[in-house]
């Protein structure tokens, strides 16, 4: 149980990847992949993670209720509009969590107010006490956001923030949604909240701030310095346009300069360079070299007078030590002598923790690898783990791949390819292209019955030496909507192959749920009108 001193040293990690994290182009998840993730973010001891938006999707509101019901540890965190269809599909979805968060908002600034909600001040604040005294009977624990909170006139927002808290809100978050601040007006903005919003000492203030001029960590830690507790951040700082602030930059700026914050946060910040690169590998989106804390440079020292500095005395150029975020002091691991004990704390280590059955099947795939490669590294286990996406080979799989490869003026690249439907029929296709790669994309889209054009295409080696694994990463674009496969093996043509199937998977399966969507939110409609008839009653 934690004290109110307790509350005031700690700094409450909000973790948002999930939902804020998932909105942002190019960074979509399949359920299985957001599975695999929360249970990361669980092992990070974040102390809420925000699992995503229920009424958005059947899909988004499966993986709610998945994670909530699988993940324990943290907080887990809804997100819902301040209307009934919303916010019952957010209770619904986080029944099975041991501990549970509603988190309801609505847009408060005049622009937000006037063109999008097209509603004056009072109804505003309406619709917000309404959404929170809704959430309170629905769960207990409701965060309550002003979206757009920091270009709306503060008296308004004082306000809106009093109202909502007397009717039940317990934490009271201030997005700077387009990322307009300067760390300044934000210390100034927090401070006067905590002097002015009425109840303001029962709740917990918490910043979420966008990263469009570059400041979302700096913005969060000024709020931090005037009083906010909780932090919503994600990891490698991806989020909708530039993204939000960075976790592991907000963990470790506090750890780092304890002497200035005062305060200690949960995180298992030896995990944090892990899971970074489990998320990078989840979405096909690779962590840039310089980013702070958990990209590759972020511990290189290049050039010889810090290379002599470093020899000298290492704090001369290092002000974190690369082993508190797990770095990975060498890169070569494992062989084929090495037992499973010692896989499975490697891949620990780069943040992957198999269930008995899954472990299995990376250890049987390792030892194969192992034969045929003298050393395995890191990036080939990540590859492992990661090579089996139950949803990757939704609804096709692919069972055979025939390569007819030629070169000169006459020749013709013919590929042949047998894919299974999750139904239990085979179909068979052959087609000619460019070169082997392109027949094999041409056999695939015939079998799957989508046309999608490639937009990027690339093939690398995932550790060193002629015997490496290559790694294939494809994105497609289809109906204006991008996917992204990735395909792992030793055989690049099969590996492409897998990759652009993993995508038109991708393709099949957000197409077939456009029809269920449209399904959820005439029920949700249906929903609000009762609510609007009842309360006209
Ligand atoms: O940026 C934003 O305003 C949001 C809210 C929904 C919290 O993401
Ligand atoms: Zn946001």
């Amino acid at each position: 149980m934690s004290t109110q001193g307790d509350k005031q040293d700690r700094i409450i990690i909000f973790d948002t990847s999930l939902r804020d994290g998932e909105q942002a182009p190019g960074f979509g998840m399949s359920t299985s992949q957001k599975i695999r993730l929360a249970h990361a973010l669980a092992a990070l001891k974040v102390d809420v993670m925000e699992a995503g938006f229920p009424a958005a999707s059947p899909g988004d509101f499966e993986a709610v209720k998945t994670i909530a019901s699988e993940v324990k540890g943290p907080t887990i965190a809804a997100l819902a509009r301040c209307n009934g269809g919303d916010l019952a599909a957010a209770a619904r979805a986080l029944e099975g969590a041991a501990n549970r968060r509603i988190h309801t908002f609505i847009a408060t600034s005049p622009i937000h107010r006037e063109f999008k909600l097209k509603m004056n001040r009072d109804q505003v604040i309406e619709a917000a006490v309404k959404g929170v005294k809704t959430a309170k009977l629905l769960c207990n624990d409701v965060e309550f956001s002003a979206e757009d909170a920091f270009r709306t006139e503060p008296e308004y927002l004082i306000e809106v923030f009093s109202a909502v808290i007397e009717a039940g809100a317990t934490t009271i978050n201030v997005p700077d949604t387009v990322g307009y601040a300067t760390p300044q007006e934000i210390k100034a903005l927090f401070a006067r909240l905590r002097r002015e919003i009425k109840g303001v000492d029962k709740v917990v203030l918490s910043a979420h701030c966008h990263d469009d001029l570059g400041m979302a960590v700096a913005n969060s830690l000024a709020a931090v310095e005037a009083g906010a507790r909780q932090v919503e951040c994600t990891i490698n700082g991806v989020g909708e346009r530039a993204g939000n602030a960075a976790l592991e930059e907000v963990v470790m700026a506090v750890r780092t300069r304890q002497e200035k914050y005062r305060l200690h946060c949960g995180v298992e910040a030896t995990r944090l360079y892990g899971t970074s690169r489990l998320f990078a590998s989840l979405t096909g989106q690779a962590v840039p070299r310089n980013k702070a804390v958990v990209g590759e440079n972020a511990f290189a020292h290049e050039s010889g007078i810090h290379q002599h500095g470093m020899l000298a005395k290492r704090e001369t150029y290092e002000i974190m030590l690369p082993e508190d975020v797990g770095f990975p002091r060498s890169n070569l691991v494992l062989g084929k002598h090495s037992g499973r004990h010692a896989l499975r704390e490697r891949l620990k280590r780069i943040g992957f923790t198999p269930e008995e059955a899954e472990m299995d099947r990376i250890f049987s795939a390792f030892k194969r690898l192992a034969d045929r490669k003298q050393e395995v590294y890191d990036s080939d286990l990540e590859a492992l783990a990661l090579g089996h996406d139950p949803e990757a080979q939704r609804p096709w799989t692919l069972n055979g791949l025939q390569i007819h490869s030629a070169t000169g003026v006459d020749a013709v690249p013919i590929a042949s390819v047998a894919l299974e439907h999750e139904d239990g029929h085979t179909v068979r296709e052959a087609a000619v292209g460019d070169g082997p790669v392109d027949a094999a994309f041409c056999a695939i889209a015939r079998v799957v019955g989508i046309s999608g054009s490639v937009v990027d295409y690339q093939v690398r080696s995932v550790s060193a030496g002629t015997d490496a694994q290559g790694q294939a990463d494809v994105r497609v674009k289809a109906n204006g909507e991008s996917f992204h496969g990735r395909g792992v093996s030793t055989d690049i043509i099969e590996a492409s192959a897998l990759a652009y199937l993993d995508a038109m998977n991708r393709a099949a399966r957000r197409f077939a749920r456009v029809d269920a969507e449209e399904t959820v939110e005439d029920e949700a409609e249906a929903v609000d009108a009762r609510d609007n008839v009842s309360a006209v009653a």
